[in-house]
């Protein structure tokens, strides 16, 4: 080291080492920067999920997630009308149902007149030209939490599906344009498909949580939707162990057998290779979700003065597209939309 240090002029010269090739050339100025820039993010990249709660014009603020609220029907419009004059394309919906309406077969999913199922007919009606996802994981309406149904202490896949691919019928009843099942139990998609078909929804898309893994980036989320104190134990036995790549392809391959049309992969940044993968393997629309715990994170260390909270967030959102994505699932869809 110190030789090298110390006799410079023995050594190559740049021109020589990079045989006079030199990347910052296209670096140089802004012009030339935009030029040459290889992916964009634009307002029809994004997704915005939006929380549901039972009452009349009220929204309260969620404290793991600032900036973020959970909105009663009426109010949820108004947001959904909001993201139509933005642009953004397509919203999602989360439920947090009221406790007493939750057991442990989740049967309150099957209510046509449940909260999602209400929400979906009034942002249909208010706002038709937005596309509405619709998740059929029965976490919302279960006592304890789990996506599934609980006996004995497991989750019982056969049944689960059952219910969730009836569910499913309800939702596209409701007016939903694309069932996201985020549950990971076997057959799901099929199920799905085979329900919406033989009930006339030919035309609902399947957009599949296809690899959606056993992550710890999901809390704040458990607390929007208020099943957070409830979870007893984990979703190892269902959702993917974030040591695997292998089976996240797999799941995926099996998942558009059955009949997905698109993607999802969840988290977001932490499993960024496999949207690379997923879109290299099998050239489909892919989707990332930027969960609960990566919003958190930006904007707590945002409000710590730590990072660069708008910075952080476009560069979060662009680094989804160079991975391949086609859409982001993100909390932060109104203020990128207002940004760009
Ligand atoms: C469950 C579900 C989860 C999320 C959406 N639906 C995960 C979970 O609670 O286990 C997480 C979304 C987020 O963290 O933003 N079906």
């Amino acid at each position: 080291f110190s030789r090298t240090m110390n006799s410079p002029a023995t050594r190559r010269t740049v021109d020589e080492i990079t045989g006079s090739r030199r990347l910052r050339r296209t670096r140089k100025a802004d012009w030339s920067r935009r030029l040459v820039r290889e992916n964009h993010l634009t307002v029809d990249d994004l997704i915005w999920p939006l929380f549901l709660m039972e009452g009349e014009n009220q929204q309260e603020p969620l404290s793991a997630m600032p900036g973020v609220m959970r909105h009663t029907v009426d109010h949820a419009v108004r947001q959904a009308e909001y993201a139509a004059k933005l642009g953004i394309p397509a919203i999602a919906t989360f439920p947090n149902i009221d406790p007493a309406r939750r057991d442990d077969t989740g049967s309150h999913s099957l209510d046509p007149d449940n909260l999602i199922n209400r929400a979906t007919r009034a942002i249909k009606e208010a706002v038709p030209e937005i596309g509405i996802i619709t998740d059929v994981a029965l976490d919302p309406f279960t006592s304890h939490g789990h996506d599934g149904i609980l006996r004995d202490g497991e989750i019982i896949n056969d049944e689960t599906v059952a219910q969730i691919a009836a569910a499913a019928v309800g939702q596209a009843e409701a007016g939903a344009d694309i069932i996201a099942p985020s549950d990971m139990m076997d057959g799901r998609i099929g199920a799905i498909r085979d329900a919406l078909d033989q009930n006339g929804f030919q035309n609902v898309a399947i957009m599949s949580y296809a690899t959606k893994f056993a992550s710890a980036f999901y809390g704040p989320y458990r607390e929007a939707i208020g099943t957070g104190g409830l979870l007893k134990g984990d979703k190892k036995t269902y959702y993917i162990d974030p040591a695997n790549s292998d089976e996240a392809l797999r799941e995926a391959e099996q998942d558009l057998q059955e009949g997905a049309d698109m993607l999802i992969v969840k988290p977001g940044l932490p499993y960024i290779d496999i949207v690379r993968q997923l879109k290299d393997t099998f050239s489909v629309p892919t989707f990332a979700y930027q969960v609960s715990g990566e919003y958190a994170m930006i904007r707590a260390a945002a409000a710590n003065g730590w990072i660069d909270g708008e910075r952080a967030m476009l560069e979060s959102l662009l680094s989804f597209k160079r991975a391949g994505c086609d859409g982001i699932l993100t909390y932060f869809a109104a203020e990128v939309a207002e940004l760009l």
